[in-house]
């Protein structure tokens, strides 16, 4: 059984559907790269899978998504809250906007664990110590006492980190945690970050818009456009033989395949506006290989291997 399943996930604003069909997998120890173009709909896919969207702005309108068998999205926000934290964990491209600025560190790290677990005072405060230390910050004894302003940027996400994983969850969703991060402290957090995947066999979903980072850290991949999935399966393959033409537009206007700095590149016309999507395919006012069947929508199905792909010409030929 996978930790998490999500099945035809759609998300609305208003009447509009921003994002549709979303089927994703994810087993423990997995690293899942959520990639794709800007507005494509990976944050509110992140955000719906914690049941973290804004309210009264966008809502799940269908769809599961199973966290270890269950299925999250008819929880109360009560439940909900359990989740959070406990079994699912959650980093942002801003610690700023997700640290307390007037809490300490330690006092962060330990309200969760008091909180969540009802562990005592010391046994909490162990815990943040012992969580510092695990995600590389030096003399966590000393720094459990810091403010955030007091810690560098990779500090802080580091300290972020130990946040999301004060309750050992089984999960940890990261929205680009090192686009805001220097190269050097970008490749430290990442280490980090699979370095804790060995550890305590965490699995995470890594959303980044660079394919450096895909192809050195992910083990496998989807590719969004337009608030649905391209195409996902191992890394290796969509790297190396992707299925899909979108996949295909976007490695091959790479300028150095696994370039660590290597960013999404742009793919000639523009994506559509959310929630006012082409017919059919969405990518084919922009696919070369678009044809007269493209105005029908292409389902995600298998695409020779583990790989699947939404896209009419990508299914393996049948045979005869
Ligand atoms: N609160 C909201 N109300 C209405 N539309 C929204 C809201 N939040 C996001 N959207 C729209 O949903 C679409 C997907 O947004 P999302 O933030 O998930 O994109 P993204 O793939 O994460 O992009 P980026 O790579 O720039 O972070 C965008 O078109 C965005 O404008
Ligand atoms: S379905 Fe058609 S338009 Fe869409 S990606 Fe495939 S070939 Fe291109
Ligand atoms: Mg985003």
């Amino acid at each position: 059984m996978s930790l998490l399943a999500v099945r035809d996930l759609a998300i609305a604003a208003g009447r509009h559907l921003l994002v549709e069909d979303i089927d994703l997998d994810l087993s423990e120890g997995e690293v899942l790269g959520l990639v794709g173009e800007s507005g494509s709909g990976k944050t509110i896919t992140c955000r719906a899978l914690m049941r973290l969207l804004p309210e009264g702005q966008l809502r799940i309108t269908r769809g599961s998504v199973a966290l270890n068998g269950r299925d999250l999205v008819p929880l109360s926000e009560a439940a909900m809250r359990k989740v959070r934290g406990v079994e699912v964990g959650m980093i942002f491209q801003n610690p700023n906007s997700h640290l307390d600025p007037v809490m300490r560190i330690g006092d962060q790290i330990a309200e969760s664990v008091r909180y969540h677990e009802g562990a005592s005072r010391a046994d909490a405060r162990k815990r943040a110590i012992d969580l510092l230390r695990q995600v590389g910050i030096p003399d966590p004894a000393g720094r459990i006492s810091a403010f955030p302003h007091e810690f560098s940027g990779g500090m802080r996400q580091r300290a972020m980190i130990a946040v999301a994983l004060a309750c050992r969850p089984r999960l940890l969703i990261a929205d680009e945690p090192t686009t805001a991060l220097d190269v050097t402290v970008q490749a430290q957090v990442l280490r980090l970050l699979l370095d804790l995947r060995d550890r305590l066999g965490l699995a995470i979903i890594l959303v980044t818009h660079n394919l450096g980072v895909v192809a050195q850290t992910c083990d496998s991949l989807a590719v969004m456009y337009a608030g649905r999935v391209m195409e996902r399966g191992p890394k290796r393959d969509l790297l190396r033989a992707p299925a899909h033409p979108y996949t295909e537009a976007l490695l091959k206007c790479q300028p150095g395949s696994a370039a660590p700095a290597a960013q999404l590149p742009a793919i000639p016309g523009q994506p559509p506006l959310a929630g006012v999507f082409p017919e059919g395919c969405r990518f084919h006012p922009r696919c070369p290989r678009a044809a007269g069947i493209c105005r029908e929508r292409p389902a995600l199905l298998p695409a020779g291997g583990k790989r699947l792909a939404a896209c009419h010409f990508a299914a393996p030929p049948r045979a005869a």
